[in-house]
């Protein structure tokens, strides 16, 4: 064949109509692969915007069941929970109270909900420390990893009394998850389950998320999250949490680390460990930031974007997005 010739090949065949292209389509989108973040704060009685994530609320404890019910409706498995208390302090210790705003909230929706939506709770303290690090500090201002792992093992217990299904360690500290699961283990709730943040970068596209939970961040999180340069280190460090017990483990954020992603889920040490992408704060006010101006079509905009991710390998995706999505899908 010369290259005038009429093509043999011709992939155009399998695009010739939507019945076609929906036959051969690789990556699928279901409602239930969509995991929705939800933020709840203590001590309001009306919800609150957050500006730079337009449609996205503070939810009081009230309309906080309701956002669940309606999620469970939509066909949503999962929720994954961020509580804002009304104080602050040193070290984060609303994390751990019972009736802190996270705990409470925990104990609400799974009575609300009971097996029908998979209870997930934040496992870190910066929505609770007055300097907005993951993490306790040491005199001279460091994030001290040790002394912090103590307060997550009391924080885990305390979401699975409140009766939270998985809780997600989001603070990047070493040998997390370890300690979580041997803390929730004896305390005899071996059945709550662990999604680890495993490769978290330090990433500008946190931004809206600081308004969302009303964190004041001093300095900045590079010397725990990881650096964006790096890909394999975001295999190393899933790969340890799977080592350390967790059950799902996760890639965040999502659309600008598609490629780790990938190389998390072909590595061949996590073989059949279901991996969760997070599409973050500032993922999501791009995309509406563009199409409030006009300049992108808001919805296939949305659908490229998690379909993306699932076709870079994620078998679930966090999203603001979930429960509108759910309903544009077959
Ligand atoms: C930590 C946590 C963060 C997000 C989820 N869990 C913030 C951070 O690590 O700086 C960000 C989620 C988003 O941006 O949508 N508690």
């Amino acid at each position: 064949m010369t290259e005038l010739d009429p093509p043999v090949i011709r992939p155009r065949r399998l695009r010739t109509t939507p019945a076609m292209r929906e036959m051969v389509a690789e990556a699928t989108l279901r409602p239930s692969q969509l995991v929705l973040p939800l933020f709840v704060r203590e001590g309001i009685t009306e919800t609150r915007p957050i500006s730079s994530m337009p449609g996205v609320v503070q939810h009081t404890r009230d309309t906080l069941r309701k956002a669940v019910v309606e999620a469970a409706e939509a066909g949503i498995r999962g929720v994954m929970l961020f509580g804002i208390p009304e104080s602050k302090d040193p070290a984060g210790s609303g994390a751990i109270d019972p009736d802190g705003i996270l705990n409470v909230a925990i104990r609400d929706v799974a009575d609300e909900v009971g097996d029908a939506v998979v209870v997930m709770g934040d496992l870190c303290l910066d929505e609770f420390t007055d300097h907005g690090h993951c993490g306790v500090l040491t005199p001279d201002g460091r994030v001290d990893n040790d002394a912090t792992l103590a307060a997550y093992a009391e924080m885990a217990v305390a979401q699975a009394a409140a009766g939270v299904d998985m809780v997600g360690p989001s603070g990047m500290m070493d040998g997390q998850v370890a300690v979580i699961r041997a803390a929730l283990d004896a305390a005899g709730h071996t059945d709550t389950g662990i999604l680890a943040y495993g490769a978290k970068y330090a990433s500008a596209f946190f931004g809206p998320f600081r308004e969302a939970v009303d964190s004041s961040l001093q300095g900045d999180r590079r010397t725990y999250q990881q650096d964006p340069r790096n890909g394999l280190e975001g295999v190393r460090e899933a790969v340890l949490d799977v080592e350390q017990g967790a059950d799902i483990v996760m890639v965040k954020p999502a659309l600008a680390y598609l490629d780790v992603i990938r190389q998390v889920r072909d590595a061949p040490e996590l073989r059949g460990v279901p991996v969760a992408a997070y599409n973050v704060s500032g993922e999501f006010a791009m995309v509406e930031a563009a199409a409030a101006r006009g300049w992108i079509d808001r919805e296939p905009a949305i659908l490229e974007t998690l379909t993306s991710i699932r076709r870079a390998g994620a078998d679930l995706i966090l999203t603001y997005w979930a429960v509108e999505v759910a309903a544009l899908l077959p």
